[in-house]
């Protein structure tokens, strides 16, 4: 909360009783502190007690955390920003890891700091043969993310040293290299086991990382462990790295989105950067957030073509149906990141060839920005309606969808990972209520207060025995149903 001008504004809230009190709006991001909602005390309608207001917002509609300086978004305007330099500069003119240090250092790198940077990036790309080992004891059919998710947690074991639970609690607020050490390994590492899950789930051996020496880019290591056979020099395809490395800065931040308010959450407990960011990806994983690429080529792939678009419009019109890739919670305009991917998609597919589902989207496109029930309703292409498009057109099976969305977030985690914890020092200076303790949101709570407990002698009421079973019925597989068929012997 900044803190400048702070008393040059302010809203009077009146209660029942006609009391006033007086609540600072904060300038810049007009925002009030909810704990001065604290200072006003009303009597509850039920039993006439006297409790403090609290903001009530379950799916945190319109609720901020934190101050943060990484990305700026004009929702209305279709404006995306990292560190105030356009989105569209960015992925016409930089590169996937200057963008990445852009966001956690917030600034641009000078070129001898960009060069270290790689460097360190990219000789921290081995991992430890025991995560390799503990990734092949997944079964052959194992989804890539919770692959990723549980070997990046277990990463946390490799590294006692850097885990505060072991060692200091402030660890990273005060050591700089530590927090550097942490970023180099978990930028370096993620795409190797992104990798391994990848090979694993089609059944090809794991490769290691290409030697630094051969200067290979970030998205070009990657494609390189997805793809090597036994080839010695195997170079990955400059189109699909570029284009790759484009997808992975349009990815990289969106301000706090669940995952990343999921990092921030983790953070504030200060556990393990590894067990933070397996958190975070297991935020990324659920299908209303990373998920909505795969949805979306699922979408167009039942669509078929372009002369079953009107139909499947009226359907989604007549809310049976939803538009994937549609829609954002704060874009009300074209989501600048489809704006950028629709035009890559076409550059894509000069090189590995046109993807049929692009004519329906584009068309599908058009014919829902010219229908009423989607400008009304400020609905428009957010970033998933091309990207999956993209993916499907560079052979990614949809399995790997989230991980490509999750590989370049892990910039994003880190920068506020790396913000909170520089936070948690100006903060202390600038006593911000909160922004230095463990992230414990309230509840409202609206369930019974008061009951005695019954005795078990009580709770013997065999007429209700079917109704209390009601809620402990499950579901048995095939196999659980014959083992437990009639006339099973089971020792009791
Ligand atoms: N298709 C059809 N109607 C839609 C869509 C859509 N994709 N999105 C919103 N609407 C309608 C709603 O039905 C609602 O209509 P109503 O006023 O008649 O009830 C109105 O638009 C407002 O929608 P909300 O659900 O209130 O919008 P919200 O901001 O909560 O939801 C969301 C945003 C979840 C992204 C939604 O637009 C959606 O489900 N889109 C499809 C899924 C998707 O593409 N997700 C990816 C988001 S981007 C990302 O995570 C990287």
């Amino acid at each position: 909360m900044s803190q400048s001008n702070k008393d040059s504004r302010y809203l009077i809230l009146q209660t029942p009783s006609k009391e006033e009190y007086k609540i600072t709006v904060h300038e810049g991001d007009v925002a009030i502190l909810a704990k001065d909602l604290a200072q006003i005390k009303l009597k509850t309608s039920t039993n006439q007690e006297e409790k403090q207001i609290t903001s009530f917002d379950p799916g945190f509609m319109n609720t901020a955390c934190c101050e943060s300086t990484i990305t700026y978004i004009d929702g209305d305007k279709g404006i995306l920003r990292y560190r105030g330099y356009p989105i569209e500069q960015l992925a016409e003119k930089s590169n996937f890891l200057e963008v990445a240090y852009l966001l956690i250092y917030g600034e641009l790198p000078t070129a001898t700091q960009l060069e270290t940077w790689q460097e360190r990036i990219m000789s921290h790309t081995y991992i430890h043969v025991t995560l390799m080992d503990y990734m092949k004891s997944f079964r052959y059919d194992a989804h890539p993310m919770s692959m990723f998710i549980a070997t990046m947690a277990a990463m946390s074991t490799e590294y006692p040293e850097s885990n505060p639970t072991l060692t200091r609690r402030d660890l990273f607020e005060f050591d700089h290299r530590a927090r550097n050490q942490q970023i180099f390994r978990i930028l370096g590492k993620a795409p190797t086991i992104a990798a391994c899950a990848y090979r694993h789930r089609i059944g090809r051996p794991y490769n290691y990382p290409t030697e630094s020496s051969r200067g290979y880019s970030y998205t070009e290591n990657f494609l390189y462990m997805l793809d090597r056979l036994s080839e010695p020099d195997y170079r990955p395809s400059p189109a699909i790295a570029k284009a790759l490395d484009v997808l992975f800065i349009v990815h990289a931040d969106h301000e706090l989105n669940c995952s990343t308010a999921a990092m921030r959450h983790l953070t504030s407990t200060r556990v393990d950067p590894y067990t933070a960011v397996a958190g975070a990806a297991g935020a990324l994983y659920g299908p209303l957030h990373g998920g909505a690429s795969e949805a979306v080529v699922r979408m167009l792939e039942e669509i078929g073509s372009v002369d079953k678009i009107d139909e499947f419009l009226s359907g989604v019109k007549s809310k049976t149906r939803r538009l994937m890739g549609f829609g954002h919670r704060i874009y009300k305009n074209y989501d600048p990141r489809a704006k950028i991917l629709k035009e890559y998609a076409e550059k894509v597919f000069a090189e590995v060839g046109r993807d049929p589902l692009i004519d329906i989207a584009v068309e599908l496109e058009r014919r829902a920005t010219q229908d009423d029930y989607f400008v009304s309703r400020k609905l428009y292409p957010n970033v998933d309606f091309y990207s999956g498009i993209i993916y499907r057109a560079c052979g990614f099976p949809l399995d790997m969808y989230p991980l490509l969305f999750a590989l370049p977030r892990i910039a994003g985690w880190l920068a506020h990972w790396y913000e909170s914890l520089r936070e948690e020092k100006s903060a202390a200076k600038a006593s911000i209520p909160g922004a230095t303790h463990v992230m414990r949101a309230r509840q409202t709570y609206v369930g019974d207060v008061n009951k005695e407990l019954p005795s078990q002698e009580e709770r013997k009421d065999i007429s209700n025995q079917n109704k209390s079973l009601a809620a402990l019925k499950t579901y048995h597989s095939n196999l659980s149903k014959r083992r437990r068929a009639p006339g099973t012997a089971q020792r009791v």
